[in-house]
């Protein structure tokens, strides 16, 4: 049985498929410290990447709901394969019976809106998970904004990886780095900017920084949300007065609270408290 709802405030939830949208969550509380957030993983179930657009759907679904529950009446997909799978069916589909004065928002759109201003050459690489290069979300999104810019993606199902199993730093990364890099760039020698649009990814910068050519740009996003949702919520009001404004950051998870912590920490440079949440 659906539960109703409250309209009480509540903080803003930013949900993720596991640690990546910490890298978001970090830029948004730099931006907008005054509010409060919930950050979802579902820990348990990544990576969400490599998986159909049914079960993410699902899946991010089942967590929108969840931190509607939880007391938010915005939240933000902080996981570009659930942005680009399962965003704009919520929206259509879901939000007008759930609630249609909450929101969802995702991490594409504001990543893709400052490149138009970024590339010169008008060619654009996008490294990405293989769900979300598969989906075209990237070239979809930019051609609405930008006709004329040319659109090259790679997939880089070893990257997520990397980070989960806290090899972003070592040597033998270095390998997966190179190899997608130089694929994605063979692909179109204009490149001159290439798009980060995984949020696992800035946690290899200085591993990508070391094997991208001088010259190309590297669009790292959780600048570019944060910057979106400060501007979205002078824009909307009314959905700003009804996220509460104390500061505070709670962390829930679909797996083990302490595995949450420990892996969590190569995000954060905070002591967290988390929760497991179910989600279903
Ligand atoms: N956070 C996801 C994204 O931004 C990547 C991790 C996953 O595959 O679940 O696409």
């Amino acid at each position: 049985m659906k539960q109703k709802l409250s309209q009480i405030p509540g903080p803003i939830g930013v949900f993720d498929s596991g640690y990546g949208g910490l890298t978001i969550l970090s830029k948004i509380r730099e931006t907008l410290p005054q509010y409060d957030y919930i950050y979802l993983g579902d820990n348990a179930r990544t990576p969400y990447g490599t998986r159909s657009f049914e079960i993410v759907y699902e899946f991010t679904l089942q967590a929108v709901n969840k931190l509607f529950e939880m007391g938010c009446h915005l939240v933000i997909l902080a996981c570009n394969t659930a942005s680009a799978k399962a965003l704009r069916t919520i929206q259509m589909n879901d939000l007008p019976h759930l609630d249609p004065q909450r929101r969802v928002l995702g991490v594409i759109r504001p990543t893709v809106e400052c490149i138009g201003s970024i590339t010169h050459s008008r060619h654009v690489g996008v490294l990405a998970t293989a769900g979300t290069i598969k989906s075209e979300s990237y070239p979809m999104e930019i051609h609405k904004l930008f006709p004329d810019i040319y659109v090259s993606g790679e997939a880089c199902p070893m990257w997520v990886p990397l980070v989960e199993n806290n090899e972003a730093q070592s040597s033998g990364a270095d390998y997966f780095i190179q190899k997608y890099i130089d694929t994605l760039l063979s692909k179109d020698q204009q490149i001159d900017t290439v798009i980060l649009g995984c949020t696992h990814y800035p946690l290899l910068l200085p591993k990508i920084k070391h094997f991208m050519p001088d010259g190309i740009k590297i669009v790292s996003q959780g600048e570019y949300v944060a910057g979106s949702l400060k501007d979205y919520l002078h824009r909307h009001p009314e959905i700003a007065a009804k996220c509460t404004q104390n500061g505070k950051c709670t962390f829930c998870t679909t797996e083990a609270e302490e595995k949450f912590i420990e892996s969590a920490s190569a995000f954060l440079n905070e002591d967290i408290t988390v929760k497991r949440v179910v989600l279903e």
